[in-house]
Protein backbone atom coordinates (compact mmCIF):
# COMPACT_ATOMS: atom_id res chain seq x y z
CA UNK A 1 0.00 0.00 0.00
CA UNK A 2 1.36 3.42 -0.69
CA UNK A 3 -0.76 6.53 -0.44
CA UNK A 4 -0.57 8.37 -3.69
CA UNK A 5 -2.33 11.89 -2.39
CA UNK A 6 -3.41 12.47 1.18
CA UNK A 7 -6.96 11.88 1.16
CA UNK A 8 -9.14 13.96 4.09
CA UNK A 9 -11.12 11.26 6.36
CA UNK A 10 -13.43 10.79 8.85
CA UNK A 11 -11.71 9.14 11.67
CA UNK A 12 -12.79 5.47 12.26
CA UNK A 13 -15.36 4.20 14.02
CA UNK A 14 -14.73 3.50 17.71
CA UNK A 15 -16.90 0.31 18.16
CA UNK A 16 -14.19 -0.63 15.20
CA UNK A 17 -11.17 0.91 16.81
CA UNK A 18 -12.36 -0.84 19.79
CA UNK A 19 -12.55 -4.59 18.51
CA UNK A 20 -10.41 -4.95 15.30
CA UNK A 21 -7.63 -5.98 17.73
CA UNK A 22 -9.82 -9.20 18.34
CA UNK A 23 -9.78 -10.23 14.68
CA UNK A 24 -6.84 -13.27 15.30
CA UNK A 25 -4.12 -13.13 13.40
CA UNK A 26 -2.85 -16.43 12.30
CA UNK A 27 -0.01 -17.63 13.75
CA UNK A 28 0.91 -13.85 13.91
CA UNK A 29 0.52 -13.57 10.07
CA UNK A 30 -1.51 -11.36 8.72
CA UNK A 31 -4.78 -12.61 7.50
CA UNK A 32 -7.79 -11.07 5.79
CA UNK A 33 -10.51 -8.82 6.85
CA UNK A 34 -13.57 -7.07 4.16
CA UNK A 35 -14.55 -4.25 4.89
CA UNK A 36 -17.82 -4.06 3.45
CA UNK A 37 -19.41 -1.13 1.63
CA UNK A 38 -16.11 0.54 2.29
CA UNK A 39 -16.74 4.11 1.06
CA UNK A 40 -13.55 6.15 1.64
CA UNK A 41 -12.45 3.29 3.19
CA UNK A 42 -11.49 4.81 6.84
CA UNK A 43 -11.51 0.97 8.25
CA UNK A 44 -9.81 -0.32 5.48
CA UNK A 45 -6.83 2.61 6.23
CA UNK A 46 -7.65 1.33 9.93
CA UNK A 47 -7.15 -2.42 9.42
CA UNK A 48 -4.03 -2.10 7.41
CA UNK A 49 -2.33 0.05 10.01
CA UNK A 50 -2.96 -2.52 12.40
CA UNK A 51 -1.32 -5.35 10.23
CA UNK A 52 -4.10 -6.96 8.62
CA UNK A 53 -4.52 -7.26 5.00
CA UNK A 54 -7.70 -6.00 3.38
CA UNK A 55 -10.16 -7.06 0.87
CA UNK A 56 -12.22 -3.63 0.17
CA UNK A 57 -15.50 -3.73 -1.62
CA UNK A 58 -17.99 -0.72 -2.63
CA UNK A 59 -19.97 0.11 -6.02
CA UNK A 60 -17.56 2.99 -5.36
CA UNK A 61 -14.10 2.72 -4.72
CA UNK A 62 -13.30 6.53 -6.03
CA UNK A 63 -12.65 7.30 -2.15
CA UNK A 64 -9.75 4.61 -2.61
CA UNK A 65 -7.93 6.04 -5.47
CA UNK A 66 -4.74 6.81 -3.54
CA UNK A 67 -4.33 3.34 -1.71
CA UNK A 68 -2.65 1.36 -4.03
CA UNK A 69 -3.85 -2.23 -4.62
CA UNK A 70 -1.15 -4.79 -3.58
CA UNK A 71 -0.29 -7.98 -1.73
CA UNK A 72 -2.02 -6.77 1.55
CA UNK A 73 -4.55 -4.84 -0.40
CA UNK A 74 -7.26 -5.60 -2.50
CA UNK A 75 -10.15 -3.47 -4.32
CA UNK A 76 -12.84 -4.51 -5.84
CA UNK A 77 -15.78 -2.26 -7.39
CA UNK A 78 -19.17 -4.31 -6.67
CA UNK A 79 -22.81 -3.63 -6.73
CA UNK A 80 -23.93 -5.71 -3.65
CA UNK A 81 -27.39 -5.21 -3.90
CA UNK A 82 -27.95 -6.05 -8.07
CA UNK A 83 -29.27 -9.32 -6.87
CA UNK A 84 -26.58 -11.30 -7.96
CA UNK A 85 -25.35 -14.25 -6.32
CA UNK A 86 -22.84 -13.29 -3.42
CA UNK A 87 -19.81 -11.97 -5.47
CA UNK A 88 -16.67 -13.32 -3.41
CA UNK A 89 -17.80 -16.96 -3.87
CA UNK A 90 -16.18 -19.14 -1.47
CA UNK A 91 -13.73 -16.83 0.17
CA UNK A 92 -13.68 -16.79 3.96
CA UNK A 93 -12.24 -13.76 6.31
CA UNK A 94 -10.89 -13.36 9.62
CA UNK A 95 -13.08 -10.50 10.23
CA UNK A 96 -15.96 -8.90 8.75
CA UNK A 97 -16.46 -5.01 8.81
CA UNK A 98 -19.58 -3.59 7.87
CA UNK A 99 -20.19 0.34 9.15
CA UNK A 100 -23.26 2.51 8.31
CA UNK A 101 -24.60 0.44 5.49
CA UNK A 102 -27.42 -2.08 5.64
CA UNK A 103 -28.65 -4.52 3.22
CA UNK A 104 -30.54 -7.25 5.11
CA UNK A 105 -30.38 -9.98 2.22
CA UNK A 106 -26.51 -10.00 2.67
CA UNK A 107 -26.28 -11.81 5.97
CA UNK A 108 -26.77 -14.92 5.01
CA UNK A 109 -23.16 -14.91 2.60
CA UNK A 110 -21.52 -12.35 4.99
CA UNK A 111 -21.74 -14.08 8.17
CA UNK A 112 -21.24 -17.67 5.97
CA UNK A 113 -17.70 -15.47 4.70
CA UNK A 114 -16.44 -15.42 8.36
CA UNK A 115 -13.43 -18.66 9.57
CA UNK A 116 -14.39 -20.46 12.56
CA UNK A 117 -13.14 -18.21 15.41
CA UNK A 118 -13.33 -14.90 13.34
CA UNK A 119 -14.90 -11.50 14.17
CA UNK A 120 -17.59 -9.94 12.83
CA UNK A 121 -17.45 -5.90 13.67
CA UNK A 122 -21.06 -4.18 12.08
CA UNK A 123 -22.33 -0.97 13.30
CA UNK A 124 -25.34 0.75 11.63
CA UNK A 125 -28.05 2.84 11.99
CA UNK A 126 -31.08 1.82 13.95
CA UNK A 127 -34.95 2.99 14.46
CA UNK A 128 -35.18 5.93 16.06
CA UNK A 129 -32.72 7.88 13.70
CA UNK A 130 -35.99 9.16 11.56
CA UNK A 131 -35.34 12.33 13.79
CA UNK A 132 -31.93 12.99 13.44
CA UNK A 133 -29.65 13.48 10.39
CA UNK A 134 -28.54 10.39 7.99
CA UNK A 135 -31.26 7.44 6.98
CA UNK A 136 -34.65 7.38 7.50
CA UNK A 137 -36.05 5.25 5.57
CA UNK A 138 -36.63 1.89 7.33
CA UNK A 139 -34.71 -0.25 4.53
CA UNK A 140 -31.55 1.60 6.19
CA UNK A 141 -32.65 1.30 10.10
CA UNK A 142 -32.40 -1.87 12.32
CA UNK A 143 -35.35 -2.83 14.35
CA UNK A 144 -34.92 -3.07 18.13
CA UNK A 145 -32.22 -5.95 18.86
CA UNK A 146 -32.24 -6.99 14.85
CA UNK A 147 -28.12 -7.29 14.93
CA UNK A 148 -28.99 -9.90 17.84
CA UNK A 149 -31.47 -11.96 15.72
CA UNK A 150 -29.36 -11.66 12.44
CA UNK A 151 -26.27 -12.66 14.64
CA UNK A 152 -27.39 -16.42 15.67
CA UNK A 153 -25.83 -19.25 16.11
CA UNK A 154 -22.86 -20.20 15.83
CA UNK A 155 -21.89 -16.77 17.28
CA UNK A 156 -20.87 -15.39 20.41
CA UNK A 157 -22.02 -12.52 20.72
CA UNK A 158 -19.31 -10.44 22.38
CA UNK A 159 -20.65 -6.93 22.53
CA UNK A 160 -23.93 -5.61 21.55
CA UNK A 161 -25.38 -1.93 22.28
CA UNK A 162 -28.30 -0.20 20.88
CA UNK A 163 -29.29 3.88 21.23
CA UNK A 164 -28.07 7.64 20.90
CA UNK A 165 -24.71 8.49 20.11
CA UNK A 166 -24.11 12.06 20.32
CA UNK A 167 -20.37 11.66 17.90
CA UNK A 168 -19.90 11.95 15.43
CA UNK A 169 -23.02 13.48 15.11
CA UNK A 170 -26.17 12.61 17.07
CA UNK A 171 -27.53 9.50 15.78
CA UNK A 172 -29.76 6.03 16.77
CA UNK A 173 -26.96 3.35 16.09
CA UNK A 174 -27.08 -0.51 17.16
CA UNK A 175 -23.69 -2.31 17.08
CA UNK A 176 -22.47 -5.91 17.92
CA UNK A 177 -18.99 -7.82 17.89
CA UNK A 178 -19.77 -11.53 17.25
CA UNK A 179 -17.09 -14.16 17.42
CA UNK A 180 -17.76 -17.25 15.60
CA UNK A 181 -17.65 -20.54 17.65
CA UNK A 182 -16.48 -23.74 16.01
CA UNK A 183 -19.06 -26.45 14.52
CA UNK A 184 -21.23 -27.20 17.18
CA UNK A 185 -19.79 -24.81 19.48
CA UNK A 186 -18.15 -24.86 23.17
CA UNK A 187 -20.84 -22.93 25.34
CA UNK A 188 -18.64 -20.42 26.24
CA UNK A 189 -16.16 -23.22 27.40
CA UNK A 190 -13.35 -20.80 25.68
CA UNK A 191 -13.90 -17.31 26.53
CA UNK A 192 -12.68 -14.62 23.70
CA UNK A 193 -11.29 -12.06 25.32
CA UNK A 194 -12.90 -8.88 25.65
CA UNK A 195 -11.80 -5.58 24.14
CA UNK A 196 -10.70 -2.01 26.10
CA UNK A 197 -13.41 0.27 26.59
CA UNK A 198 -13.23 3.02 23.92
CA UNK A 199 -10.48 6.16 24.70
CA UNK A 200 -11.18 8.98 22.42
CA UNK A 201 -14.49 10.35 22.97
CA UNK A 202 -13.36 12.57 19.59
CA UNK A 203 -14.01 9.73 17.20
CA UNK A 204 -17.15 8.40 15.23
C1 LIG B 1 -22.60 5.75 4.49
S1 LIG B 1 -21.38 5.02 3.47
C2 LIG B 1 -20.41 4.11 4.68
C3 LIG B 1 -18.99 3.91 4.24
C4 LIG B 1 -18.07 3.25 5.25
N1 LIG B 1 -18.51 1.92 5.63
C5 LIG B 1 -17.93 4.13 6.48
O1 LIG B 1 -18.58 3.87 7.48
O2 LIG B 1 -17.14 5.10 6.39
C6 LIG B 1 -22.27 3.72 2.66
C7 LIG B 1 -21.45 3.04 1.59
O3 LIG B 1 -22.24 1.99 1.04
C8 LIG B 1 -21.96 1.92 -0.32
N2 LIG B 1 -23.06 1.25 -1.02
C9 LIG B 1 -24.34 1.63 -1.03
N3 LIG B 1 -25.06 0.81 -1.81
C10 LIG B 1 -24.18 -0.11 -2.30
C11 LIG B 1 -24.31 -1.21 -3.18
N4 LIG B 1 -25.46 -1.51 -3.74
N5 LIG B 1 -23.23 -1.96 -3.45
C12 LIG B 1 -22.04 -1.64 -2.90
N6 LIG B 1 -21.85 -0.60 -2.06
C13 LIG B 1 -22.92 0.16 -1.78
C14 LIG B 1 -21.84 3.37 -0.74
O4 LIG B 1 -21.15 3.50 -1.96
C15 LIG B 1 -21.12 3.96 0.43
O5 LIG B 1 -19.72 3.96 0.23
Amino acid sequence: MSAKTPHPQHPPSQWVRRFAPLIPKAGGGKTWVLDLACGGGRHTRHLLELGYKVLAVDRDVGGLADLEPGPDLEILEIDLEDGGPWPLGERRFHGVVVTNYLHRPLFPALLAAIEEGGVLIYETFARGNERHHGPRNPDFLLNSGELLELVGLPFHIVAFEQGVVERPRTAVVQRICAVKEPAGGDDGATPHPLAPAASNPKSG
